[in-house]
């Protein structure tokens, strides 16, 4: 009785189309493979583990992490690491100040800078120039909303935004500056070429279409697609020499298993398994163990 309870369990699979969230992704330590372990950006070193400084060693240590009475710790970067206004003005946080230094960034009217498209790098996607002009420099300011509609200008258009959440982007075929507004699906980019993501959806006869696995001639890029917002994948599969939708996670093989479902599937006991099942499964065993047990 108990067996076949177990066994229920672990072959439940959803029918229909498979999809899965995009948060779904199996553990760094179930992982044995290298190269699966790298690509749902776990770290190896000669076994799969978690992605932190903690677990590197010192050869490995460097980037966001460093080195320090033997062990790797996190190294957090101070603005003033920065030391030519090209790094720092990458960095949101920091802004390259009239002193000629990468200071924390403030406000926006403490920038003056030469090209008033600098204003756009300084804190988060939060200034833009002002007409205000101070010893030949433009001051920067904070970002006024605007009608998208009135701007002219492509890089100009691309920072600004109608609201605090409607942001403005330059449209090429017609030459103008439009607010992205309740764009969530290819069908509502419509004739939009520019906002039609390539990896959800496709560019046909001038219009953006939901992509579709047949869409994938080769199998090399026949694993998964994402929604226009990549919240999901929804899971492809090369059978008959033809990239297909694929019906039910069994009918993967050994090696579409993790890299077709973005590591979010893995092989175990020979079948194709969600590693979120696995995980509930693992916990479900434990309970009933403890009570039937
Ligand atoms: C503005 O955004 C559009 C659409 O993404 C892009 O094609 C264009 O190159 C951008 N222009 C500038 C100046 O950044
Ligand atoms: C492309 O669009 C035109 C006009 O909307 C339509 O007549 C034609 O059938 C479409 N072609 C394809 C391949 O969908």
């Amino acid at each position: 009785m108990k067996q076949i309870f177990f066994f229920c369990i672990l072959t439940y699979q959803a029918i229909g189309q498979v999809i899965i969230e995009s948060s779904q992704k199996c553990l760094c330590v179930d992982i044995q493979e290298q190269v699966q372990c790298e690509s749902i950006n776990c770290y190896w070193d000669e076994k799969c583990l978690e992605n932190k400084c903690e677990n590197k060693k010192q050869a490995k240590c460097f980037g966001e992490c460093q080195w320090s009475n033997g062990q790797c710790i996190n190294y957090n970067f101070n603005c003033n690491d920065y030391s030519t206004q090209k790094s720092c003005d990458q960095q949101s946080t920091c802004g390259w100040s009239t002193q000629e230094k990468c200071l924390k960034f403030e406000k926006c009217s403490e920038y003056l800078v030469t090209d008033p498209n600098l204003c756009y790098s300084k804190g988060t996607e939060q200034c833009e120039a002002s007409t205000t002009i101070i010893n030949g420099k433009y001051q920067c300011r904070d970002k006024v909303n605007v009608d998208c509609g009135i701007i002219t200008s492509q890089n100009i258009c691309n920072n600004s935004k109608q609201s605090s959440n409607i942001k403005c982007r330059w449209k090429q075929s017609t030459d103008q500056c439009l607010a992205i507004n309740d764009i969530n699906s290819c069908e509502n980019v419509k004739d939009w070429q520019e906002m039609c993501d390539t990896n959800a959806c496709v560019w046909l006869n001038n219009t953006c279409k939901t992509r579709e696995c047949s869409s994938f001639t080769i199998q090399k890029t026949c694993k998964y697609i994402p929604n226009y917002a990549q919240t999901q994948i929804s899971i492809c599969v090369w059978t008959e020499d033809k990239c297909q939708t694929l019906l039910n996670s069994n009918e993967l093989s050994q090696d579409q298993c993790f890299q077709n479902t973005k590591g979010g599937y893995m092989w175990i006991n020979d079948g194709c398994v969600s590693c979120h099942a696995y995980f509930l499964n693992i916990i479900t065993m434990l309970i009933i163990f403890i009570f039937l047990g």
